[in-house]
């Protein structure tokens, strides 16, 4: 059988649906012991750092049955200028899957291509994968659907951003990127989702205006304004948000019932309030558990054979 890498949510493009289900079903029997996983091993690489993939991968793996290694590329030969392509070839003969946290996709790219066993990208500056399989499973619990609701995204045109287009375009969600001027998602992205969005009938709208975004909204997104690696653009970028905020008054354009998402680490009091986060609306929480489940969801499709 040949291996399967998640570099993109775009890999999941013909079972989004189908691993959301499963995510689901096994939130149901979250301390059954599955033991489908049992002697597979994962390796997480992870450059920059995590609270919520590193740990849920962890566990996510552990009650599968399975365990996990990680590996700090600081204390691995990498740091001293081993390839990226000779440590694939090396850990593809101890590991059955490797997710790896990035700063550069190429890098991602490079190892998946120079292992035998599936590489899951567990971020880069490009997309964040398992976070979209997390978000949409949210959703169908709090909304019940993906159709016929306005999932709207305010803030930095970036990973998540790229990301939530690609799972809203898969699952026919219309979506609304609302970001500053100068800070839109690349249009190779928008375009790319849009593509996928037409043959699943739904609408990405990219937009300058939040309230436009706002209004009337299901599902309200954001992200950090400052991602990792970008600390340096920390006073322009703080200036250029600052009306797209997620506060109080934004959300009242909003549906009474909407319901705030963010992946988190969130910066409160920058891009978003602690009166919207802490809110009955907001599932912040919820969404983090489900990294959890739908990891689960991920690791049984990649490994169970
Ligand atoms: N949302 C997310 O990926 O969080 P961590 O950076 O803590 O893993
Ligand atoms: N855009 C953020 C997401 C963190 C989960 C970052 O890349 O830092």
């Amino acid at each position: 059988m040949s291996k399967r890498d998640i570099l993109s949510v775009l890999d999941m493009e013909k079972d989004l649906g189908e691993i959301i289900d499963l995510s689901l079903e096994l939130k149901k029997n979250r301390y059954r012991s599955y033991d489908s996983l049992k002697n597979k091993v994962l390796g997480l690489i992870f450059e920059k750092p995590s609270t919520r993939t590193r740990t849920s991968l962890e566990v996510a793996i552990d009650q599968l049955g399975g365990h996990a290694v990680y590996l700090n590329p600081s204390e691995m030969q990498l740091g001293r200028g081993e390839t990226i392509s000779d440590t694939g070839h090396v850990l593809s003969r101890f590991l059955d899957a490797i997710a790896y946290r990035a700063y550069d996709h190429r890098n991602v790219v490079e190892l998946a291509r120079s292992t035998s066993i599936p590489v899951i990208n567990a971020l880069d500056d490009v997309e964040h994968p398992l976070q979209i399989v997390a978000d949409f499973m949210t959703v169908k619990e709090k909304k019940g659907r993906f159709t016929n609701l306005k999932f709207s995204y305010i803030g930095d045109g970036n990973n998540m951003a790229n990301s939530l287009m690609f799972g809203s375009a898969l699952l026919g969600t219309d979506m609304y990127v609302a970001s500053p001027k100068g800070y839109e998602p690349k249009s190779e992205f928008v375009e790319k989702a849009r593509n996928v969005a037409k043959q699943h009938g739904s609408t990405i709208t990219i937009t300058n205006d939040p309230v436009e975004a706002a209004r009337d909204a299901d599902i309200i997104y954001t992200d950090v304004w400052i991602s990792m690696g970008e600390e340096s653009k920390k006073g322009e970028k703080e200036k250029a948000f600052k009306a797209y905020q997620i506060n109080e008054s934004l959300v009242s354009n909003a549906k009474r019932d909407y319901i705030f998402m963010h992946c988190l680490p969130a910066h409160r009091g920058l891009e978003v309030t602690d009166g919207v986060a802490d809110s009955i609306n907001s599932v912040i929480f919820d969404e983090a558990e489900n990294r959890l489940h739908s990891e689960k969801g991920v690791l049984y499709k990649l490994l169970s054979y």
